[in-house]
């Protein structure tokens, strides 16, 4: 039984530049998608330009806050020069929001890269962490007066799993198989697979620094900013099998805790990304979302008390599903926000919920066709239509949360 409300509570959707903004093509990722390597993503939603009509129907829907990130590539085109011009163009967008009372959570670093720095190493480089901080510093020295919430970066795991792991997303590096010239791929000699764990160790490792350096940064420039890491929790856990039980603490440990326990003492609030739970030796069937993922929308309960150990202030910076008919969405969205207000009942310190996404967008190396929308997009004419399940959310909203 769930019979309280939080109080000052944030709601509202997220996005991420790269996926919506379009025309982003000094990137890691433009130059992979120019070599056909993942799908191009072109003008995506044009929220680059639409920014002002998105945070209209963002407002029109109840949302109070607002999450989405800057492209460090527009901002930072060339290494150690930075471009006015597109500040203030984010200081526009900042200003849209206060505008209409949506409070801006912005994310420094959402996956893609500008391509001198991945050109030159990207998080390989041994003077990533300053480079990176440098930038972080530069943002919030401009535009803290606009915005409290500042992220570091997006999943530090994700990008360096997909990338050099198992070699899906720029730089695609993969342990075991090896990039060869012509542009194939051959099984990789022993020495080569040790030279590719290590390579990930390195970025894993320079990932942490780079956060901690960037806090260290901001915090000198902008002592009041509540500084975060957005981290996604893949929930594990496991049957009554001992084995079972020994492989899910040890994923969650290397997906969860490494990471956090590596920033320890240099984040004022964590912002919990929430998809997936994997139960080790289940047997059952779930339903499944458009990602093929189960619908496991009440796992976030299992996620978030999980980060209590932290004892920092947690947001849901990302929680959602790709579902194109929206027929799960409606459902999907109350189990969650119930799982959610359940851990607040029971203790866990969560200052808001954010919709991933506001609007559907370029699903990475999927391309545009899985929909994550609370708002679809017509990719051919741009127009916005708000699905069913936007209006669901906005009634949670308008009860400040669900009452049982
Ligand atoms: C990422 C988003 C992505 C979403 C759905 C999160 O891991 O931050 O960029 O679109 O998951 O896959």
């Amino acid at each position: 039984m769930i019979n309280f409300k939080p109080k000052n509570f944030y709601w509202g959707a997220a996005t991420a530049s790269y996926q919506v903004e379009g025309g982003i093509e000094n990137t890691d990722w433009a130059k992979a998608a120019r070599e056909g390597r993942v799908p191009p993503c072109g003008r995506a939603c044009d929220h680059y330009h639409r920014y002002e009509e998105d945070f209209d129907i963002a407002q029109s829907l109840g949302h109070n806050a607002h999450r989405f990130s800057i492209e460090w590539a527009r901002i930072e085109p060339e290494e150690g020069k930075f471009d006015e011009e597109t500040t203030e163009h984010y200081r526009r967008v900042l200003r849209a929001l206060r505008d209409r009372n949506l409070e801006p959570f912005v994310t420094l670093w959402h996956f893609t890269l500008p391509l001198w720095f991945a050109q030159s190493g990207g998080f390989e480089r041994k003077d990533a962490p300053k480079i990176f901080a440098r930038y972080c510093q530069y943002i919030v020295e401009q535009l803290g007066d606009l915005c409290l919430h500042f992220s570091t970066m997006n999943e530090p795991n994700v990008y360096a799993t997909h990338g050099y792991l198992y070699g899906v997303w720029p730089p695609f590096q993969r342990v075991g198989l090896m990039a060869k010239g012509d542009g194939t791929e051959e099984r990789a000699q022993p020495q080569t697979k040790i030279r590719n764990y290590w390579q990930y160790w390195k970025v894993a490792s320079n990932l942490v620094k780079a956060h901690n350096t960037a806090y260290a940064c901001i915090k000198a420039a902008r002592p009041d900013t509540q500084v975060s890491v957005i981290k996604h929790v893949h929930v594990f856990d496991a049957n009554e099998r001992f084995i079972n039980k020994l492989l899910a603490r040890v994923a969650q440990y290397l997906q969860t805790d490494a990471f956090l326990l590596g920033i320890k003492g240099s984040f004022d609030a964590i912002g919990l990304n929430y998809y997936r739970s994997t139960r080790f030796g289940e047997t059952r069937n779930f339903l499944q979302t458009d990602m093929g993922w189960n619908a496991l929308p009440s796992g976030i309960y299992n996620a978030l008390l999980h980060l209590q150990r932290y004892q920092k202030p947690i947001f849901i910076a990302e929680a959602g599903l790709a579902d194109e008919d929206d027929d799960l969405r409606p459902q999907y969205l109350t189990v969650q926000i119930m799982a959610m207000q359940r851990a607040i009942q029971d203790g866990v310190d969560v200052r808001g919920h954010l919709y991933w996404s506001l609007l559907d967008n370029y699903e990475w190396a999927l391309g545009f066709e899985k929909r994550f929308g609370i708002v679809e997009i017509d990719y051919d004419t741009l127009e916005r239509k708000i699905r069913p399940s936007a209006y669901v959310y906005k009634r949670i909203i308008e009860n400040n949360g669900i009452v049982e």
